[in-house]
């Protein structure tokens, strides 16, 4: 009902707008600015335990398992832990390779979905340390795993994830600032990114208030039957992100690549006016991806850059921009997850698509 989304007119939007509010939430208490590092008490594990990961493998289906993408460099970058990323029906079909020094974090916002919950079956089967990231409080998966986080992002109804995904990326680079800490990260790097973290709602209120440019920006690829999203780095993850987003809620056909990619089949598809998202806000390799952009723009295509905010270079070369504001890349991802969110939301409202029930998709998959 009308109530129920609290004046908006879908539950994606609403959803949408609560992400300060839900990443407050997943963040409150869980910064540590003494020790300039995180308290996840769910993780239930003791400094020397913490000390014996040797390595981390991520598993989840859809907009968890891109949430898992993202966690994957933050596991990499910040704690220097070697981390993998595998989708669930892959992990609990192919005989894992797991042992008890592997973590293994089970990334999902329903607690529900088939595979994830076999593959967590299948790593404690093989005596892996098994965690979960759950928003559903008492979820299959938050059960069977002792140890876990919970997102507290607030019930999600729409279809497509949103504060979900935003609220798993949070709290991933809180556990990666928590196994950081632990290892090479001294104090003074520690609180600098809890303070970076501390932020996150912030950025992305900043990032929500656009909404309206958004719109405007949105109806100009309201028509097109094709798009391409470009990442590097962590920003990789968010563009196959902003792909799913937009092909579950506009129909559109979106595909999200890595920028180095591009130039080994899907250029052949580039067209005048074949729109083109690229995640081009200024952290290491924003030079390489604008570099795309231009190749991109030699054939004609229609460039919409996600950028940071005063970006003079990377906004010469779009034809339209999103500016985000600047901060830690790992921490970039967030608001400029948000930013594709309403980038689908609007593209798909122009088009007139149901946008919180999207034809032939479910909210949890709980079957195979
Ligand atoms: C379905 C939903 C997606 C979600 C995926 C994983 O496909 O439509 O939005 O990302 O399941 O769900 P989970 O609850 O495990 O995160």
């Amino acid at each position: 009902t009308a109530a129920e989304k609290g004046g908006y007119a879908h539950f994606m939007l609403k959803e949408i707008h609560e992400q300060p509010d839900a990443l407050a939430n997943a963040i409150r208490g869980r910064l540590d600015f003494n020790l300039g590092t995180s308290v996840l008490s769910g993780m239930g594990t003791s400094p020397r335990e913490l000390a014996e990961i040797s390595r981390i493998v991520l598993v989840g289906c859809g907009t968890s398992l891109h949430a898992g993408l993202v966690g994957e460099y933050a596991f990499e970058d910040l704690a220097n832990i070697p981390a993998e990323v595998q989708q669930a029906a892959e992990f609990r079909y192919r005989n894992p390779i797991v042992s008890r020094n592997d973590l293994v974090v089970a990334i999902s916002q329903s607690g529900e979905t088939a595979d994830t919950l076999a593959a967590v079956r299948e790593a404690i089967q093989k005596g892996a340390f098994v965690m979960s990231l759950c928003n559903v409080v008492g979820s299959t998966i938050a059960r069977e795993t002792s140890r876990g986080v919970y997102l507290h992002a607030g019930p999600e109804i729409s279809v497509a994830s949103t504060k979900a995904f935003t609220c798993q990326v949070a709290i991933l680079l809180m556990m990666a600032l928590k196994l950081g800490r632990g290892r090479r990260f001294s104090r003074e790097e520690g609180m600098q990114l809890a303070k970076a973290i501390e932020s996150i709602p912030d950025l992305v209120a900043r990032t929500v208030r656009q909404s309206d440019h958004i719109a405007e920006i949105a109806a100009r690829y309201a028509k097109n039957e094709h798009a391409f999203f470009i990442g590097r780095g962590p920003m990789y993850p968010v563009a196959l992100e902003g792909a799913l987003k937009l092909k579950e809620i506009s129909y559109i056909h979106a595909e999200g690549y890595h920028a180095a990619e591009l130039k080994h089949g899907p250029i052949a598809l580039l067209e005048k006016d074949t729109p083109v998202v690229a995640l081009a806000c200024d952290i290491p390799g924003k030079d390489k991806t604008l570099g795309n952009v231009e190749e991109c723009r030699a054939r004609g295509a229609r460039i919409l850059g996600i950028i940071t905010e005063g970006d003079h270079e990377a906004a010469a070369v779009m034809d339209d921009v999103i500016e985000i504001p600047r901060t830690h890349p790992l921490v970039a991802t967030i608001p400029a997850a948000v930013a594709l969110q309403l980038f689908a939301y609007h593209v798909a409202n122009a088009r007139g698509c149901e946008i919180d029930q999207p034809r032939n998709l479910a909210k949890s998959v709980t079957v195979e």
